[in-house]
């Protein structure tokens, strides 16, 4: 059994110099293997005071309990705002419950299952772009994912002209991005952030001008009662409930970025390591082949399945969920204290960043069993369900819990199924992925995979 990479640690003391160098490179190197066990980690310097929480119990704190008091770090908002603006994802207090009120209405149940032909017309799509052969599957997966977004956003594929712009230059704009680790961690003058992201900020201009032209098309289609009924018209035509009001075009772009961003970095990242998970486990692999063979006689006939038929797939969706632990695509979450807080016997000022690490809560040695092997069949065991509601976070929890979690768990398993149905997956001698954190955690060098036709 080949057991899943892990990010090399760094030995539990090491030179402030080498940690500053090991943090630009990747916050997840930066971190000492004693983490996995470790109840709470406490860094205290001159320009930085962090904490890392470690337990259920304080995590539950963090996110759920008294979550208004741990609002989002101030210099993570610093480092996404030029591409996201005030979108939901940095806002804090009333602004953020506003956005939140009308944006949910747009994940319920309901509308998830009418945004399955969009899916199932992606999933076909990207089927149809892969070939046999050593392949880079995250950047099969991201084009996947970005089309599963552009669809059942705004209609549209990822080849129209607009929506292979927004792709293409976001591909160029995650390359200058592993600053943001930097900012949001350090308590750095003003100015570095915009020195160092100069490239950030222009490509995050040029993407922001590409969604606006979206955005403004559809505002116009909504007033002359020619929209269709996606995601993008459901957002801006749901009134919040409290105020009445609807998204203007700047709040909608605000938006529509987040969207793209969070909805399909993540789940590319998390595609992408589930196919290696499955490349390298190869009998679990022919289990997941032949449940996925409950899509042959829709292929065969040539129409779409529904939205039931994601329950003929148990496997593979156990399958996300342990890529989901071992790889969680959003590492790491950060907020800060609006006030004293006292957590174990440490003290921490107001300010003080507080992060939940979600990498680590997976892998947590005193939690769960066998916390670093791939074991999917785990999530049919009973004793499970404890450690699920513990430490497993990959969607994070409480109010600010993902709106896309449905959404991203049925686009998931459904792309998986698709593709097992066309192709066996096997690993590439001496490509084995280093795992790092960029805007997500992706592997260093890519994750390559022989590709071979079924
Ligand atoms: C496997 C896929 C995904 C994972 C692992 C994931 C994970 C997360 C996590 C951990 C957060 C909380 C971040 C924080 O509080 O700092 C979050 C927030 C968010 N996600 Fe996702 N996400 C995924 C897919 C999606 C999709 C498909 C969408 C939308 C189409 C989406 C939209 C959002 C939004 C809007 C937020 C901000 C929520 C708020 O702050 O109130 N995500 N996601």
């Amino acid at each position: 059994m080949t057991r899943p990479p892990m990010p090399e640690h760094r030995p539990d003391r090491v030179p402030f110099w080498q940690h500053l160098a090991m943090f630009r490179r990747d916050i997840l190197s930066t971190q000492p293997a004693r983490l996995y066990r470790a109840k709470m980690a406490e860094v205290k310097l001159p320009f930085l005071h962090s904490v890392m929480v470690n337990t259920p119990d304080l995590v539950r704190l963090v996110l759920q309990e008294r979550a208004g008091d741990f609002p989002k770090s101030e210099r993570v908002r610093e480092g996404l705002r030029p591409l996201l603006g005030n979108s939901v994802f940095v806002t804090n207090g009333a602004l953020w419950q506003r956005q939140r009120r009308m944006i949910d209405p747009a994940f319920e149940g309901g509308r998830l299952r009418d945004t399955f032909p969009a899916m199932w017309q992606a999933a076909q799509s990207a089927a149809g772009r892969v070939a046999p052969g050593e392949t880079e599957v995250e950047a099969v997966m991201s084009h996947a994912a970005a089309d599963v977004i552009f669809r059942t956003l705004f209609s549209v594929p990822i080849e129209d002209d607009t929506a292979r712009q927004v792709y293409q230059t976001f591909r160029s704009h995650q390359r200058s991005a592993p600053i943001l680790n930097l900012a949001a961690l350090f308590r750095m003058p003003k100015v570095m952030p915009r020195i160092f992201s100069r490239k950030t900020r222009e490509t995050a201009a040029h993407i922001r001008r590409l969604i606006t032209q979206m955005t403004t098309a559809r505002m116009d289609a909504i007033r002359t009662g020619t929209a269709p009924d996606d995601l993008a018209t459901k957002i801006m035509t749901t009134r919040d409930p409290v105020t009445g009001d609807v998204f203007d075009t700047e709040e909608m772009v605000d938006q529509v970025a987040i969207f793209f961003l969070a909805g399909h970095e993540t789940s590319a990242s998390a595609l992408a390591w589930s196919l290696y998970l499955i490349a390298t486990h190869p009998e679990w692999q022919a289990q997941l082949a032949d449940e996925a063979k409950a899509l042959r006689p829709y292929l065969d006939q040539g129409i779409s399945p529904d939205f039931g038929v994601l329950r003929r797939f148990p496997l593979i969706r156990d399958t996300f969920r342990e890529a989901l632990r071992l790889y969680p695509p959003v590492p790491m979450l950060v907020r800060e204290t609006a006030q004293h807080e006292q957590f174990r016997d440490r003290q921490f000022g107001k300010g003080t960043q507080v992060v939940v690490s979600l990498w680590h809560m997976g892998r947590n040695e005193n939690i769960w069993s066998d916390p670093h092997e791939f074991r999917p069949e785990r999530w049919q065991q009973d004793d499970t369900k404890t450690c699920a509601r513990d430490a497993y976070l990959p969607f994070s929890v409480g109010a600010r819990v993902c709106p896309g979690a449905g959404f991203a768990m049925a686009e998931a398993v459904l792309i998986l199924a698709r593709l097992l149905c066309d192709y066996e997956f096997h690993p590439v001698a001496g490509r084995v992925p280093v795992p790092m954190a960029h805007m997500t955690v992706r592997a260093r060098d890519g994750i390559w995979l022989d590709l071979r036709a079924r």
